[in-house]
């Protein structure tokens, strides 16, 4: 007689214990590893009974693997980066920025040529104004049944600037309800903020980036070779959010970007200079402002915790960004510069690091004041809706303490925001310019 094999259990379940009361029932719940199909993804979870067979809680968790690697040259042969991960998925199914397929499309082509790997390849256009659910649409009809049928493990690859990788992240996110992707970030924001963050989104009818979910890429590369075709705006642009991370937690990065901001932002970082140093130099300062963003905002999945250093000159600019036609970062050193001299108005920063702050952004061409603030109401609304989307806990502005480091103002007063406004008008009277920077509307760049 054959004796049949034991069937292996599908999960381990644990009775964890019997409390508070003698009749509730805690079991912990491991799904096994043998049928686990996904690479990144895991999740287990508690399920506690109340014992009276009428009802139950269930309190999971999940794990995401997110890695996030600089590398050189993507689409070098030489490199075998992306072949590791696609030649053993038989194909490569690839969502690219139209700028991006002029300029690198010969490129790509050849890379997955020279491995014998099928390229799918979806050319986007993703301007500002395509940040469109109808965009979303358009790239899940390419992944889905009527396009590539791409499987929920096989990770798509993605390769453009940020509103690329807002809205093919989410249409990954909503495609077999998470789809894992590789994101090749190609400006400076999508390399160090856009690119490996987990808020993906599109536009909603009214407010910027207000549809989305919590979906990062698996696998960001950061390749700073293709900001060597990047208009300069865009890499000043860029520069903006890394400042922003130096300012709140960083105060090495900071003195890079004071000694060396001027020549990264010359050399579209090193990309057009031989300089082997500065190119170091590139490398440093681009992990180190990786590493700041990842560490606070890829491990505050949900954005639970308002305790985000890198929401800092984001608190009022959402709402003067639009109104005044500003380019993101132009409103963000603005709004992080008009947060050091509230700072400064609330005794929590010296008027010797606000004055630092406020000169770095000017090397670089960066605004620090634009009229638009003087708007009180506006302001004020900026301030209300902001309170509304970090949850109506308070409004946890986050304003600098220091170099490198910060605090979270629960409220800000009507009198102190008009103190702060009036204070930091008064500032920059004096600065050239009266402190507006280089390129700072949309229509600069050819955004609108
Ligand atoms: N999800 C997030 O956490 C997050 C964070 C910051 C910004 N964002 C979003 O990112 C968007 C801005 O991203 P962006 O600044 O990358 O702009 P973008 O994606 O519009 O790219 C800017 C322009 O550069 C072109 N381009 C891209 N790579 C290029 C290259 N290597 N050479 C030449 N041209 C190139 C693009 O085609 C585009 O015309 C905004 O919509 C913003 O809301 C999202």
């Amino acid at each position: 007689m054959v004796q049949a094999k034991p069937h292996p259990a599908a999960a381990t379940e644990q009775l964890h214990s019997i409390s508070p009361s003698e009749s509730e029932q805690v079991i912990q719940f491991q799904h096994s590893e043998q049928y686990r199909t996904s690479e990144w993804y895991t999740g287990d979870g508690q399920i506690t009974a109340s014992g009276d067979n009428r009802s139950f809680t269930v309190s999971a968790t999940y794990t995401l693997k997110a890695e996030v690697k600089l590398v050189k040259g993507v689409f070098e042969r030489s490199n075998p980066t992306l072949a590791q991960v696609y030649s053993r998925r038989r194909r490569c199914v690839a969502i690219v920025d139209q700028t991006v397929a002029e300029l690198y499309g010969e490129a790509l082509h050849g890379y997955f040529q020279h491995y014998e790997i099928p390229l799918e390849l979806l050319i986007c256009r993703a301007w500002e104004i395509d940040k469109t659910p109808e965009t979303v649409h358009r790239l899940l009809k390419f992944l889905g049944k009527d396009g590539c049928d791409v499987s929920r493990n096989e990770p798509v690859l993605v390769v453009g600037g940020g509103v690329l990788s807002d809205v093919a992240g989410l249409a990954c996110a909503l495609h077999h309800r998470r789809t894992p992707y590789i994101m090749v970030g190609t400006t400076v924001v999508a390399a160090i903020d856009a690119g490996p963050s987990p808020r993906t989104c599109t536009n909603g009818t009214q407010f910027k980036n207000s549809l989305g979910v919590y979906h990062p890429p698996v696998l960001t590369l950061v390749d700073r070779t293709f900001f060597r075709t990047l208009a300069t705006g865009h890499v000043r642009n860029g520069m903006a959010e890394m400042i922003k991370m130096a300012i709140t937690d960083d105060a090495v990065l900071f003195e890079q970007l004071e000694h060396h901001g001027e020549r990264l932002l010359e050399t579209h970082f090193a990309t057009l200079s031989e300089d082997v140093d500065l190119a170091q130099i590139a490398d440093e300062v681009i992990y180190r402002a990786l590493f700041s963003y990842m560490k606070h905002e890829g491990t505050n999945m949900f954005e639970t915790y308002q305790d985000r250093p890198h929401a800092y000159g984001h608190t009022w600019s959402p709402r003067f960004e639009p109104a005044a036609k500003l380019l993101h970062g132009h409103a963000v050193t603005i709004g992080m510069a008009f947060g050091a001299s509230l700072a400064v108005e609330m005794g929590w920063l010296q008027p010797a690091d606000r004055d630092r702050i406020v000169a770095l952004c000017q090397r670089l061409g960066l605004s620090v004041y634009h009229p638009i603030l003087e708007d009180i109401n506006l302001m004020l609304e900026g301030q209300k809706n902001m309170q509304r989307k970090r949850g109506d806990g308070g409004l946890w502005a986050p304003l600098p303490t220091g170099i490198g480091r910060c605090d979270y103002a629960h409220d800000v007063s009507p009198t102190l925001l008009q103190a702060a406004i009036d204070s930091h008008r008064q500032f920059c009277s004096t600065l050239p310019n009266q402190g507006q920077g280089q390129e700072m509307y949309l229509r600069d760049l050819g955004l609108e």
